[in-house]
């Protein structure tokens, strides 16, 4: 028998130390409510849809909600919305709108769906009605509470996601073909975007915020490591 060849000399690598995987956190979040929201031209949806698709490649059962809309009800409302044609909307009655589809979504989907247990994703939510018709249209902060009570009965998200972004770079990013919202102007989105801002000092426990300025894969690296982070918690 002849003796074991020198370590040094041996052929064979040792195995390389195993990388974890590194959405192994993603199957925690099932059952649990996560909002993306942000300045029109933010990219959330893009880095929402990314979410939403890893995790889903990790198992988690995955609830899309996009609003305004996502029910056969809340898309209509989503019409009246958001037709450039309706400027004539007075704000109380955008934001009940707004509300009237959310609570549509609520009783409809999202209720249903935590209680089966799978994690809920929205794209926007009422922090975009704090923002749009709050900061920006000059709502009480209450009113818009009182009504949001009403509309979204105890389906409260365990974390909102601010994709933040300054002006100039939002608006580069616009399809040129403006909706009703999109079309309120420059002061009225700087307004938008303090909102947001405002809502997360107000809430931090609740409210996280993420640069959306760089580029779509940084955002991504920065969307994932905050979420894993506060909902580990
Ligand atoms: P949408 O095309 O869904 O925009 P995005 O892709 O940016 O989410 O249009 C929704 C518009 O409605 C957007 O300009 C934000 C605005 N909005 C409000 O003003 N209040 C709200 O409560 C919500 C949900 C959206």
């Amino acid at each position: 028998m002849s003796a074991p060849a020198p370590l040094q000399s041996s052929p064979v690598q040792a195995p390389a130390p195993t990388n974890p995987d590194p959405q192994s956190w993603l199957p925690a979040l099932a059952g649990k409510f996560i909002v993306f929201d942000g300045p029109d031209g933010s990219g959330k949806s893009t880095q929402y849809t990314r979410f939403a698709a890893l995790a889903r490649n990790a198992g988690v059962p995955v609830a899309e909600i996009r609003e305004p809309g996502g029910t056969a009800v809340g898309e209509r409302i989503r019409e009246i919305l958001l037709d450039p044609i309706h400027n004539e909307m007075s704000l109380r009655c955008e934001m009940m709108l707004y509300m009237a589809s959310r609570a549509q979504v609520v009783e409809e989907k999202i209720l249903p769906a935590l209680k089966r247990g799978e994690l809920v994703l929205a794209d926007r939510y009422v922090s975009s009605t704090f923002a749009y018709q709050g900061a920006a249209g000059g709502l009480p902060i209450d009113e818009i509470q009182a009504v949001a009570t009403a509309a979204c009965r105890d389906a409260w998200p365990d974390l909102v996601v601010i994709f933040d972004v300054d002006q100039q770079t939002a608006a580069s990013r616009l399809n040129p073909l403006l909706d009703r919202m999109e079309q309120k102007g420059a002061e009225f989105h700087a307004r938008v975007r303090q909102g947001y801002l405002d809502e997360a000092q107000r809430h931090p426990n609740h409210y996280t915020i993420v640069d959306a300025t760089k580029s779509e894969d940084i955002v991504t690296t920065s969307m994932l490591d905050t979420i894993r982070d506060r909902m580990s918690k």
